[in-house]
């Protein structure tokens, strides 16, 4: 089969081949012996492969490696017990391998796609639709009628927390850096957009007569502290990753003087080896897909042979939505 490796750490430009390789077998490292054979009609291109072309990833394996997290596609075939059987199409967190004819995914993992939405938008359902879920429900406490605001409002996360944070009856304000990104996120929902090298915070305390109730932190770094400031009392900040670049810190009597709180969201460490939960997240992704609020906003499509133009786009830091690899078209 074809598929793109990750040869060498020289970042995304260079470290990418393509390559004829054997089909895997039906077994994937999270449940040896068993998994679910994807033929891989898309695949989701996200912030860790650009992340690995240069070794900074916490996942390292041994290169030659095929990179690629998630995938949408047909079922060839699905272990003795699946709900799922061959020829369902579906959307699956593979976690490595997505950039290939076919993929290998655990049963728990892939999830059925609904007509609604094509391949391309399946490709962008898992990680960033679970994350944003997760972040907002699980982790942020989220309630109907709360106020959210989201960093990197544009990107991956972004779009997809402002589209389920609209399911769940949330208002929202989100944060971005240019005009392209304010059209992006107002596509996603967004009910207010602030601008990131503004007054966003004091924007944000006005736009939400006070303080909003949840932040969605993608991006950390020197903007973290203005997020807890545009709290309300009783508000959380939700961690969920740094394409800022820097790691903020915080300074702890900010959350004893207005009663908030910073929450942590690691979706991955969470739910792997958790069927029940992955169960209940899916559904829940997949009833906001039914009532028309999840759409997949898939900002850039790039054939299999541009692989390594996909991962320049992220770290040009020029990806709206998600950034798509159209493994078949
Ligand atoms: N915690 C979890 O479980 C989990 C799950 C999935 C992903 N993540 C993490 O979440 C983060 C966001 O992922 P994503 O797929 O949404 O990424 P993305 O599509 O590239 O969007 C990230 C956004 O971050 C903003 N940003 C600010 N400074 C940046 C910089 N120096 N370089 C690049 N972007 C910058 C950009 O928005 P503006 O230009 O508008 O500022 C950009 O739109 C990543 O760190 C990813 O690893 C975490």
């Amino acid at each position: 089969m074809r598929a793109v490796q990750i040869v060498d750490l020289t970042g995304p430009e260079s470290a990418l081949a393509e390559v004829d390789i054997p089909e895997p077998e039906p077994s994937h490292m999270l449940t040896p012996g068993e998994g679910v054979v994807v033929e891989v009609h898309a695949a989701g291109v996200s912030f860790p492969e650009v992340l690995q072309t240069r070794g900074l990833y916490q996942v390292k394996p041994d290169l030659p490696f095929v990179p690629g997290s998630e995938v949408a596609g047909i079922v060839r075939s699905a272990p003795h017990g699946s709900r799922l059987s061959e020829g369902d199409r579906v959307a699956a967190c593979c976690l490595l391998g997505a950039f290939a004819d076919v993929a290998v995914a655990p049963d728990f993992l892939t999830f059925p796609l609904s007509d609604e939405l094509d391949f391309a938008q399946g490709a962008g359902l898992i990680l960033n639709y679970h994350t944003a879920y997760f972040s907002l429900v699980n982790r942020g406490r989220l309630r109907e009628g709360e106020t959210v605001l989201v960093h990197g409002a544009a990107g991956g996360v972004g779009t997809a927390a402002l589209q389920v944070a609209k399911g769940l009856g949330a208002r929202t304000i989100a944060v971005v850096s240019s005009d392209e990104k304010e059209r992006v996120a107002r596509e996603a929902g967004a009910d207010e957009v602030v601008r990131s090298d503004g007054a966003w915070k004091d924007e944000a305390k006005e736009l939400s007569g006070g303080g909003v109730d949840v932040v969605i932190d993608p991006v950390g770094g020197d903007r973290f502290t203005d997020s807890l400031r545009s709290l309300r009392e009783g508000g959380r900040v939700v961690v969920v990753g740094f394409t800022g670049g820097s790691i903020p810190e915080v300074k702890v009597n900010r959350l004893l003087l207005n009663n908030t709180e910073v929450v942590g969201a690691g979706w991955g460490a969470f739910v792997l080896g958790k069927p029940g939960i992955n169960e209940e997240i899916g559904a829940a992704v997949n009833q906001l897909v039914d009532a028309g609020f999840v759409r997949p906003i898939v900002g850039a499509r790039f054939p299999f042979e541009q692989a390594a133009d996909a991962l320049e786009l992220l770290d040009g830091r020029g990806a709206t939505g998600k950034v798509v690899l159209e493994v078949r078209s």
